[in-house]
């Protein structure tokens, strides 16, 4: 099995992630189609898609002509019927057990009998979300980080029965898009989401004894030496898909006390406080200033 960059993909979700996975795919050259059931997050993934490339033009690291080559290679549409005939379909919606098994299912259904799928998921584990499938050799995960853009490193996950063919055929298809794949167990959070979930979880646990959010996130990045702080890094990511997923690890590992989601996070997510996406997270993102009251 061997799938060339100028072979046709999809994208199912047109949210923080597909958006960017689709802006990448299609930069290499793979015509790229977009499927999301809200066509208000089409139009935000077609925005967030244009404004990246627009910064990419005006930073000079991309020609305006390719710039609307790789623009004219995706597609926007709410109709799932699209994803017929392409080489790989990732799916990319939210983090819901039920949503994504029942998504997975139509997807094998409408796609070529023997094309992978591919589920971009965070936590969930990748042989349950495979039962929606008769055939879940062409099933795994191929978790990307945010941005999808910028970030190398790309989780490639195998579940108890993805063929070694396949498995194969992602490794080379990611190096072909310049990332860094790295092949992992299909064990909750796979590497990233076990190792760094305290890093977010206690993030917010001194910020409840008191410790200001910018005084947390400026010493990890100052002299601590990280590139993102866990409450900045958490506003990027999402609060409902970080909340999500810190409850998925918590619960895949039996409720181990060092991944207990935080009484903050849940507070964010139920006043709608989301990050970057929302404008209103830990932080204020229209004036760039720390907001302590959650
Ligand atoms: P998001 O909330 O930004 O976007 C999800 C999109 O899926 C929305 O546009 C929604 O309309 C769409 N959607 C929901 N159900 C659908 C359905 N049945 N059919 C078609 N579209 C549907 O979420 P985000 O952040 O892009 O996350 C997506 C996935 O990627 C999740 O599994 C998440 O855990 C994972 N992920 C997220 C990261 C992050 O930093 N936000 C990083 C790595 C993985």
């Amino acid at each position: 099995m061997e799938i060339r960059t100028t072979h046709p993909i999809a994208v199912v979700g047109a949210g923080t992630m597909g958006a960017g996975i689709a802006q990448v795919a299609a930069t290499v050259g793979h015509p790229v189609t977009v499927v999301d059931q809200d066509p208000a997050a089409l139009s935000r993934g077609r925005a967030s898609v244009k404004a990246a490339l627009d910064t990419a033009v005006a930073k000079r690291r991309l020609e305006p002509a390719a710039r609307d080559e790789i623009e004219a290679r995706i597609t926007w549409s709410t109709e799932l019927t699209q994803v017929a005939r392409k080489s790989l379909v990732i799916e990319a919606i939210v983090e819901k057990l039920d949503a994504k098994q029942h998504l997975i299912g139509t997807i094998a259904r409408v796609a070529l009998c023997n094309m992978p799928i591919a589920s971009n998921t965070s936590s969930l584990g990748i042989g349950e979300l495979a039962q929606a499938l008769a055939t879940p050799d062409r099933f795994l995960g191929l978790h990307f980080f945010n941005p999808v853009p910028a970030m190398k490193l790309v989780e490639v996950i195998a579940g108890p029965k993805t063929s070694q063919t396949v498995i194969a055929a992602m490794v080379n298809l990611m190096l072909a898009w310049g990332k860094h794949p790295v092949v992992v167990r299909d064990v909750p959070g796979f590497i990233v989401n076990r190792v760094a979930r305290p890093y977010y979880g206690e993030g917010f646990a001194a910020v409840d004894d008191g410790i200001a959010p910018a005084t947390v996130d400026a010493a990890m990045t100052g002299a601590g030496g990280f590139r993102m702080g866990p409450l900045g890094l958490a506003d990027m990511i999402g609060h409902d898909v970080n909340f999500t997923v810190a409850c998925s690890v918590h619960d895949a590992y039996a409720g181990r006390t060092r991944f207990r989601p935080q009484k903050a996070q849940r507070a964010l997510v139920e006043a709608g406080r989301l990050g970057c996406k929302s404008g209103l997270g830990v932080y204020d993102h229209g004036k760039k200033l720390p907001v302590a009251d959650f």
